[in-house]
């Protein structure tokens, strides 16, 4: 098999909170997994699961703990001043408001100067102008409708599409897609998710998609990472976590999310002998509070993730996580 993409090795990250008592919180936790050329994977997970710190992580936005990230092969941590500027021509990012990533004094076009000036600092004034009708063209607007126009002009989802062209002038290996579509309306969520499709089809580019919504990233990729807490319980081909989810929380999920339309809420009880055990503090799996399965051993030893069917990972005791 070819070498993917990217590699994310046993990444961990501690965040340190609280100015006197200095309380830890293991935001990303012993993370591990793959993404390959032209895949759309999606990262999946409650608030506070440690998504974003993840993606953070990979767009080199914030050091890991511990752990790596290995971008074809090559350590991101350890990279020069060029060759980091080589990596943000290939990894670029959307995220959730696309409003905050706009001067609302400048017009639109203004957004792109950053990429032109960074990556393309020679072209002339008319050769932008093209290759931004281009772009915009790519992702279904009419360049006349657009250029010279401010932010204001514009809806949530047309703003993202203006983003996702500006990412994609670099025409980048990935795209990191945080809660992108998670501001818009539902039938604008839809237009920019196969946007995201069709970016994938036409050039290749793999898509790191971080959402809360279960429903969003079945709908939209071909693997799935299911995190609770900083780690991944349950991943592998979407196909097969969504027909045969094996842990308890995925479980959960699935069965209080009946519908593309429904934000996902924790709908179970965290048990009383439960509370007091700061999650934090488990040595065994993180979602000992909430299982209604756990036993002693899952508050010690913590479940190792196993393959339990072709490309499908498991993380929990019920499913041989010795
Ligand atoms: N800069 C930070 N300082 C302290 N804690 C942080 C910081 N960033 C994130 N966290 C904590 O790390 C955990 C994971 O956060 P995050 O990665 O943003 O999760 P998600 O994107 O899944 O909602 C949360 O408990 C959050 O409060
Ligand atoms: S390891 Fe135990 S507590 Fe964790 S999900 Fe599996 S059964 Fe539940
Ligand atoms: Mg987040």
């Amino acid at each position: 098999m070819s070498e993917p993409l990217v590699r994310v090795e046993h990444l961990t990250r501690v965040f340190t909170s609280g100015f006197i008592s200095g309380f830890q919180i293991k935001a990303v936790d012993d993370v591990s997994f793959n993404i390959r050329e032209g895949e759309i994977i999606s990262l999946v997970g409650e608030s506070g699961s440690g998504k974003t710190t993840i993606g953070r992580i990979i767009l080199r936005l914030l050091p890991p703990t511990s752990g790596r990230i290995l971008f074809k092969g090559e350590d991101i941590m350890k990279f020069n001043k060029k060759q980091l500027k080589s990596y943000y021509k290939q990894v670029q990012a959307v995220f959730q408001d696309p409003f905050a990533s706009f001067n609302p004094v400048y017009p639109v076009d203004r957004a792109f100067d950053m990429i032109f000036d960074s990556f393309f600092p020679d072209l002339s004034h008319g050769e932008r102008e093209e290759l931004i009708a281009k772009a915009l063209e790519d992702v279904g607007l009419n360049p006349d409708e657009v250029l010279g126009k401010y932010p204001h002009q514009f809806s949530g989802g047309q703003l993202q599409r203006i983003l996702i062209a500006r990412a994609l002038l670099v025409e980048p290996s990935l795209l990191v897609a945080d809660e992108a579509v998670s501001m818009l309306d539902a039938s604008t969520r839809i237009d920019v998710l196969n946007l995201l499709g069709d970016v994938r089809d036409r050039l290749g580019t793999s898509v790191l998609f971080v959402t809360h919504d279960l429903a969003l990233g079945y709908y939209i990729s071909d693997t799935t990472l299911i995190m609770y807490r900083g780690r991944l319980v349950e991943f592998g081909d979407t196909e097969r976590v969504f027909k045969n989810p094996l842990h308890p929380y995925t479980r959960m999920l699935l069965e209080s999310v009946p519908d593309l339309n429904v934000k996902w809420e924790f709908k179970g009880e965290i048990r009383p002998e439960a509370e007091e055990r700061s999650v934090y503090e488990i040595g065994g799996c993180n979602y000992a509070p909430r299982c209604p399965f756990a036993t002693e051993k899952c508050w010690k030893v913590r479940p190792q993730v196993v393959e339990v069917e072709k490309n499908h990972w498991v993380a929990c005791h019920l499913h041989g996580g010795e």
